[in-house]
């Protein structure tokens, strides 16, 4: 149901056949744009034997080759854009901390699409002009908080660039300055929770009504958690630097039904991991872009390593993305069984006693790998609830993902908080012995 206060943009307003129409064309440019502006794509399109005009219908894409994060750093840093350096009006990269760092580049337009574009995100998930804006993503390289910045600006928004960390300067920002939405990644939502508490300041008597929250998964067990202990609405925003940063997706409010993708602007494929393979609509599996109007940094099928499935649209017309269930890169086979985080979270948020905060750390022991769940008590859980915490959490692991894994409730607060994005798994397996 599409909320008649909202008001839509040109795009959202067009129907499915417009839709697709544009696409197409979009694309057709696109590929075009790659093709001739990027030797790379020159390259990889020559050698799979396609050329841009044989794209003559959406299907046709799956015909063209991937792109992948090697490519990106193989090129690294200007050998992706489509442009003359000069025409590159910002820069940013990847951490870097999985291998070498990757850059993107953004023209003036780029950098107005996406300002669009994260506007469009705010809109759906409520925010409207006039709104203070409280953004705590990081700002500098990463796309977060510079992205969610001039989004919010272009909206209309009072933008408060309070960026990442100092936490107890966060909570004053925010009793003091009054935002009514908050821009985050959930895990350091938690972190601010903490804070409002140690400060004894009730986290659902603030200004905040709206979280939009990104850049790592999260669960609806943690939505639900998020949404009773502060008082607001959560909602899901996505996006890659690779593809764009913040603002490739959004979860509107009035749904909270998964992320429309702004389809105007990316196209969006499920893939079979291993395979490649396009898979039907509605079945899980990676998730692939091409960008449809990017000027600087055209990607061609990018493939993100996210895990996800493509629904109809509901809110918006275009096509949502059920909440992403993890990375590629951050499923742990343990004893030949795929697990991922999320699972976790939801097990752990579930779980009597338990706060929602939670490791998984990773042992060798002999030639077999073990998993170890640490979650923390709350403050108020007796011994003999933590207890039955850690019993229910094997039993649930056990009975849900099919393996045993340890778990151990640990005090409060011992656990590292984020501050940024999380980093769930700790892996302390021995390198190089396989
Ligand atoms: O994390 C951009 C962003 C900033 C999105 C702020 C949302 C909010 P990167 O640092 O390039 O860009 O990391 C991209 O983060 O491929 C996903 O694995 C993960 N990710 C981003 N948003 C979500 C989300 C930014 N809503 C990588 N749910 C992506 C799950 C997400 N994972």
């Amino acid at each position: 149901m599409t909320d008649a206060a909202v008001p839509l943009d040109a795009g959202e307003r067009l129907g499915t056949g417009e839709l697709r129409e544009l696409q197409l064309e979009r694309l057709r440019a696109s590929l075009r744009h790659a093709y001739e502006h990027v030797p790379f794509y020159r390259e990889s399109f020559d050698k799979a034997g396609v050329r841009p005009e044989d794209c003559r219908t959406l299907a046709d894409l799956a015909r063209f080759p991937f792109t992948t994060k090697a490519d990106l750093r193989a090129n690294y840093p200007y050998g992706m854009f489509a442009v003359p350096r000069e025409r590159i009006r910002r820069l940013h990269a990847s951490s870097g901390t999985t291998g070498q760092p990757t850059v993107v580049g953004y023209t003036d337009r780029d950098l107005s699409v996406w300002a669009d574009l994260v506007a469009r995100s705010l809109r759906a998930a409520g925010s409207r002009p006039g709104d203070v804006v409280h953004v705590a993503y990081g700002y500098g390289l990463f796309t977060g908080g510079l992205g969610a910045h001039y989004g919010a600006e272009r909206l209309g928004c009072t933008v408060v660039p309070a960026s990442g960390g100092m936490t107890a300067r966060q909570v004053r920002l925010i009793l003091d300055l009054e935002p009514s939405v908050i821009m985050v990644t959930p895990s350091y939502m938690l972190t601010l929770l903490d804070e409002f508490e140690r400060q004894g300041v009730d986290p659902r008597g603030t200004s905040l009504r709206v979280g939009v929250f990104g850049a790592e998964p999260w669960t609806e067990p943690m939505r639900r958690e998020i949404e009773e202990r502060f008082a607001i609405d959560a909602v899901d925003i996505y996006g890659l630097s690779e593809v764009m940063g913040p603002g490739v997706a959004q979860e509107c409010a009035e749904t909270k039904d998964g992320l429309h993708v702004w389809e105007d602007h990316f196209y969006p494929e499920i893939v079979d991991p291993v395979t490649g393979e396009v898979l039907p609509e509605g079945e899980r599996g990676e998730l692939v872009f091409t960008s449809l109007t990017k000027e600087a940094m055209p990607v061609v099928r990018y493939r993100t390593r996210d895990l996800t499935r493509l629904l109809p649209g509901t809110a918006r017309v275009f096509r949502r993305m059920e909440k992403i269930s993890g990375r590629s890169d951050d499923m742990v086979i343990l004893r030949g069984v795929n697990l991922f985080p999320t699972q976790i979270e939801e097990i752990v948020l579930r779980t009597p006693g338990v706060a929602p905060h939670f490791q998984l750390r990773l042992t060798r022991e002999g030639r077999l790998d073990a998993l170890t769940v640490r979650a923390e008590a709350r403050p108020d859980a007796p011994p003999e609830v933590r207890d039955a915490a850690a019993r229910s959490i094997v039993a649930a692991v056990k009975d849900g993902i099919g393996v045993s894994v340890r778990a151990e409730i640990v005090e409060p607060e011992s656990l590292e908080r984020s501050v940024g994005k999380i980093r769930r798994i700790v892996d302390l397996r021995p390198r190089g012995d396989g």
